[in-house]
């Protein structure tokens, strides 16, 4: 039997869910999905256009107008690069605000499971293994200390490691506790902590998984 195979990769922000996704899907073959960039994008569309966050129906139609691409780890939004303007504080703010709107999230979310229709992907977000594909072949929810996700975006970005610290923690409580499809673990996800464990090993240990399930880039029937 062949089938397209979903890796989904969630957790928290800082828990290194986009390099271990990348690599995971560079050594597979597959097609790395950043769905983060995609809340970013609209969020900095949003941004530049003076839409207020609360003006929900106004964000939904952004998203749904929204020419999202994300080939060979560059964004690009409405055919200009965004690579490097969606990773601002300012954006990873108001990503997580337009994130909790729940006529956002529908069209990103159909977007999403478009990119999978031809091909196999590695798609990290928060709601992936929950909502977007709650029968996906893999499922993993990576997760780090507090402490080790702060330095972690601090050593990314070059801020104050106190102040990522707060953006953070202020970013995961609105993921969390949010009524559309919020940040959690979904129950047949494996759960694993990246803290002190370098990104080689963390990798072997989702590949394993990965080989365990699908093989030769098709699904193991069981
Ligand atoms: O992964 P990231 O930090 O680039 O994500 C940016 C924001 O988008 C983050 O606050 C959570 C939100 N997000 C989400 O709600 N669902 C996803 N599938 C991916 C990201």
């Amino acid at each position: 039997m062949s089938k397209r195979i979903v890796v989904a990769i969630d957790g928290p922000a800082g828990a290194g869910k986009s390099t271990i996704a990348r690599r995971i899907a560079e050594k597979l073959g597959f097609l790395y999905i950043d769905t983060g960039a995609m809340y970013r994008a609209v969020a900095l569309w949003a941004l530049r256009n003076g839409s207020q966050m609360e003006d929900t129906a106004q964000l939904e139609q952004l998203a749904l107008a929204a020419e999202i691409s994300l080939a060979g780890g560059v964004v690009m939004l409405n055919g200009e690069d965004v690579t490097a303007a969606i990773r601002t504080p300012e954006v990873s703010a108001a990503a997580s605000k337009v994130a909790a709107i729940s006529g956002v999230r529908r069209a990103l979310v159909e977007k999403q499971r478009a990119y999978s229709q031809t091909t196999s992907v590695v798609m990290e977000g928060r709601d992936i293994g929950t909502v977007v594909f709650p029968n996906a072949l893999v499922k993993v929810f990576l997760d780090a200390s507090a402490t080790e996700r702060a330095r972690r975006r601090g050593t990314e970005t070059g801020e104050e490691i106190a102040a990522v610290a707060r953006q953070i923690e202020e970013r995961d409580a609105r993921d969390m506790t949010r009524a559309a499809s919020p940040l959690m673990q979904a129950p047949d996800a494996v759960y694993v902590d990246s803290s002190g464990k370098s990104v080689d090993d963390v990798e072997e240990a989702i590949l394993k998984l990965v080989r365990s399930r699908a093989s030769n880039g098709k699904e193991v029937t069981r």
